[in-house]
């Protein structure tokens, strides 16, 4: 595995695998590395000849109030996970690599539709931010194939519809969230919870199961099922930001006739913000 953090050096590299005829798959990162980013790079090794990560905690997709300097930095311990999966290229730029005219004069590209309402409502300009790193670091590694969680599964619609509607020539896939034993998606967040909160955002988990039950055993009022999900989170002692049931496609309210749903959820636990989601198929 070669680290490099330079454009230039990153741009050889992948020209003299694209000469040889070899794939590409990306797995674009922020780095503090676990299970769930490590099946990532699984999937990517299964897909393609070479693999790239980057590593890069992107400053455009924090709002003002959020965690941008106190988020977990971890990248020797990153690199020894990566080394023993041993991918071809990680790549670390440094924010004025990727921005070198700072935040305000940089362009940006915003997905209509499935950017609004959920995280996109709470965390207002979150999406444009990723949208337009994720631009960037497409057109620096130049991947046949990109990974991504379904963890952030509006993020994974967000990407999907910026490649469809731009015509980027890349097949994106959707890898599961990885969970802990006790439900919890794996998050870099989760590092900020006690053993003592961690038992109470598996509830988190547990509520979207209930819900999905009562779904598929035929409960159709998606208002009162959304009201009793919150007051089991609220109970719990998490403070519910939104619970959504949406089609999964479009991510807006669910009606009669879709049968692919998605419930997407966060919750507060102190100052640590938890997403989740469960994909219910109703056919
Ligand atoms: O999911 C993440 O870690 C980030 O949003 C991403 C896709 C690496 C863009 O900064």
């Amino acid at each position: 595995m070669q680290t490099v953090s330079q454009i230039q050096s990153l741009r050889s590299r992948v020209k003299a695998w694209k000469q040889a005829g070899l794939s590409v798959a990306f797995v674009p990162t922020m780095g503090n590395l676990h299970q769930g980013h490590f099946s990532l790079v699984e999937k990517a090794k299964t897909v393609a000849d070479k693999v790239v990560v980057s590593i890069f905690v992107n400053p455009m997709q924090f709002g003002p109030k959020e965690d941008l300097d106190k988020y977990p930095r971890t990248l020797e311990q990153d690199q020894q996970g990566l080394e023993a999966l041993d991918i071809d290229i990680l790549f670390t730029p440094t924010p004025d690599i990727i921005y070198p005219k700072g935040l305000d004069e940089q362009s940006y590209i915003e997905v209509l539709g499935v950017s609004e309402g959920h995280c996109g409502g709470s965390r207002p300009g979150h999406f444009r931010g990723v949208a337009t790193v994720v631009a960037k670091l497409f057109n620096l590694v130049q991947p046949d194939y990109a990974c991504f969680g379904e963890k952030d599964f509006q993020q994974l619609q967000v990407i999907r519809t910026m490649v469809e509607d731009l015509s980027m020539p890349i097949e994106i896939i959707a890898v599961p969230t990885k969970r802990e034993p006790s439900g919890l998606a794996m998050s870099s967040r989760n590092g900020y919870l006690s053993d003592e909160q961690k038992e109470t955002a598996k509830v988190l988990f547990q509520v979207l199961n209930d819900t999905a039950q009562s779904l598929i055993n035929g409960d159709t009022d998606i208002a009162a099922l959304t009201n009793t999900a919150k007051s089991q989170l609220t109970a719990a002692g998490l403070v519910p930001d939104y619970y959504n049931i949406v089609a999964q496609k479009t991510l807006k309210p669910a009606v009669d006739t879709d049968k692919q749903l998605i419930i997407l959820a966060a919750a507060f636990l102190g100052t640590v913000r938890l997403i989740d989601n469960l994909q219910i198929n109703l056919d």
